[in-house]
């Protein structure tokens, strides 16, 4: 009997090579690595002592690297009982409890159709490439090249130019396809009032979708006149094209991940090419929708943590909240997924064209775990000042850990969202912490920290924010090439006049200038002149060593570090107790921990800054009264 291609596909989509296996062989704990989804052990087609058997989970392959015996589950199936092809498959589709497709003879007609319906994309995906090197594709290949995209580039991703007029319609009836079977491929359109066949991608960059295994199923294309209804236009769904099931670059994506490429998931085709020509070319995205939960399963059989990255606009914010409330009830010990977060307005493409490969790996790096972002997502641009705003908060939160079917897993993120909610609201009171890491204590160089700002001991505490965010900009300014590494942090900067912040938009925007005197210049014309010689005339901004000598990488590095852990310790001890103080006829045993805890941070930030000064802790305001209090409780204790 032969199986179409797509109940092949499903049916390996729901056969675990782990499991079936682990039937026959007994993994090796040591060797084995669980969190990778990779294990090893005894070979069972052949007798030996040490483990060279191998497989991918996610991958679904297994391979042995002493007797050469490699392949998928089916193969493995067909090896171990020495089952024919369609044995197998048979078997273990009762497995994996897929009903098997009857073979009627209408069925083998549906095969068949299926088949010729990919030859016939396979036909447009070539007509349309040497489309792009005809002479009709000029203005497409220059368009391309204006997105940094070559002719060499193009052929490698199969893109290729759909022209105006009817010409695959002609293409395809001198191929002998006719005009029907051209619709039924969604290759072609059928008006309404008159029934006569159009092509449906006309003066369009065509993009080809491919299956799981790589054959041409359909076309996503963009408009080259920036004045067309729809800037991207997808082949109709078809008998070979459901768009919730199929991923863009799929196929590729998948043998990249083999040569241990991370899984990111994009928004859209011209992400993922930018993405594949930064070399993250295990890359792919969905086809114009909201993510399905047919595509998350199809990434964790890649992956079982792909990285999310959709634009850095609020849609995009949006949409991966959207995601993750689709995941949720799919979530397993080696199912999550991450989130990267881009800057406003960038999208991966512009991300990596503006700023680099470079920004674009470390934003991968830095990319958060599901339950960080889904944090993110409900406590983002709000405010908690009530209990009761907090205790919907919570309510929220537990009703989207309601979701996780794993009981196990839903206990985790319960403990993990009360320490969030006691962080934020009791300790630091909404101000995410400064992570460890380049910006820990422990990875400070203290002996070239020594930075003395006299202002530490200012008394007035925007001022006293003022000076040390004045010393923090002018070395940004004199050192422009560390703004991408401390982007976010200036991000989150909340700077405490107008003017820095001002300042502070300007370097962002102008961060990847590389000469200093350019990039000054552009700096004063975008947040006015002024503002910068006021910024760089004040005196503890002059003395600051990494300002005054600029170009020393290393030094400023580490300045950076000291001085924005030690505004945002600052900051969030001084809120801590002023909070603290507020709660304090209400439960001081509490506010007296807080009190003490962010006595300590302060202490610790203190020790990396190596400077001494006036604590916050000390200048903090509180009355004689609490004070007395404070004393009274912490004697007891
Ligand atoms: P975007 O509008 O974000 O565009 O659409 P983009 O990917 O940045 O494209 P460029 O850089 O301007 O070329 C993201 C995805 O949404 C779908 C497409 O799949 C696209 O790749 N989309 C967008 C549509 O299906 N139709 C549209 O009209 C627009
Ligand atoms: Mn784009």
């Amino acid at each position: 009997m032969r199986f179409s291609d797509q109940f092949l596909d499903e049916l390996r989509s729901r056969l675990s090579i782990l499991e079936i296996a682990g039937k026959h062989v007994s993994w090796d704990p040591r060797k084995s690595r669980p969190a990778a989804g990779e294990y090893w052990a005894c070979c069972p087609f052949h007798s030996e002592k040490t483990p060279s058997f191998h497989i991918k989970e996610h991958e679904g392959f297994f391979k042995c690297f002493s007797c050469e015996a490699g392949g998928g589950t089916i193969q493995f199936y067909q090896k171990i009982y020495n089952a024919s092809f369609p044995e197998a498959v048979e078997k273990l589709a009762d497995i994996a409890g897929l009903p098997l497709p009857v073979s009627t003879p209408e069925d083998r007609k549906k095969a068949d159709k299926a088949d010729k319906l990919i030859a016939m994309a396979e036909e447009a995906a070539k007509f349309f490439r040497l489309q792009l090197e005809s002479s009709s594709g000029r203005a497409a290949v220059d368009y391309l090249r204006s997105r940094r995209l070559s002719i060499e580039d193009c052929r490698r991703y199969g893109i290729g130019y759909a022209p105006p007029g009817g010409a695959l319609l002609n293409h395809l009836a001198n191929l002998g396809y006719d005009r029907e079977s051209a619709l039924e491929a969604g290759l072609v359109g059928k008006s309404a009032e008159r029934g006569d066949y159009f092509d449906w991608f006309r003066n369009r960059i065509v993009f080809p979708i491919r299956s799981q295994r790589g054959k041409a199923i359909a076309f996503g294309g963009r408009a080259m006149d920036p004045n067309a209804k729809a800037k991207y236009l997808n082949s109709p769904e078809t008998a070979i094209f459901k768009k919730g099931r199929c991923l863009y670059n799929h196929s590729a994506a998948r043998e990249a991940r083999a040569r241990g490429k991370p899984l990111i998931l994009a928004e859209g085709y011209m992400d993922v090419v930018a993405l594949c020509q930064a070399g993250f070319e295990a890359s792919v995205a969905p086809l114009g929708t909201a993510v399905t939960a047919d595509q998350l399963k199809l990434l964790w059989k890649l992956s079982p943590e792909p990285i999310v990255a959709l634009d850095g606009d609020n849609a995009g914010f949006s949409a991966a909240i959207r995601v993750i409330y689709s995941a949720l009830p799919l979530l397993g010990h080696s199912r999550s997924l991450r989130f990267c977060l881009l800057p406003e307005g960038l999208d991966p493409d512009d991300l990596i064209s503006r700023r680099g490969v470079e920004a674009m790996k470390r934003l991968i790096d830095e990319s958060l775990p599901l339950h960080r972002m889904l944090w993110l997502g409900e406590t983002r641009e709000r405010q908690f000042a009530s209990p009761e705003k907090r205790a919907a908060l919570q309510a929220k939160l537990n009703s989207a850990i309601e979701k996780i079917p794993d009981g196990n897993l839903r206990k985790q993120y319960f403990t993990e969202f009360k320490r969030m909610m006691w962080e934020a609201f009791s300790k630091s009171k909404g101000r995410r912490k400064l992570s460890g890491g380049a910006a820990g204590a422990s990875a400070m160089p203290l002996n070239e920290t020594k930075i003395s700002i006299p202002a530490l001991i200012a008394a007035n505490k925007a001022e006293h924010d003022g000076l040390r965010e004045a010393a923090i900009l002018g070395i940004f300014l004199s050192n422009p090439g560390l703004i991408q590494e401390f982007e976010s942090k200036l991000e989150e900067m909340t700077p405490s006049t107008s003017d820095h912040a001002e300042i502070i938009a300007a370097l962002l925007d102008c961060a990847d200038i590389r000469d200093l005197e350019e990039f000054k210049a552009a700096v004063a014309a975008k947040a006015g002149e002024n503002k910068i010689q006021r910024l760089l005339s004040q005196r503890n901004v002059m003395i600051v060593p990494a300002i005054a000598k600029p170009g020393d990488m290393n030094l400023a590095r580490a300045a950076l570090e000291v001085e924005i852990q030690t505004l945002f310790a600052e900051r969030s001890a001084r809120e801590t107790i002023k909070e603290a103080r507020l709660d304090f006829s209400e439960d001081a045993g509490f506010s007296i921990k807080c009190i003490k805890d962010a006595k300590e941070k302060l202490e610790d930030a203190k020790q990396g800054a190596g400077s001494g000064g006036e604590s916050a802790w000390t200048t903090a305001p509180v009355d004689e009264n609490d004070q007395k209090k404070i004393n009274a409780i912490l004697a007891r204790n």
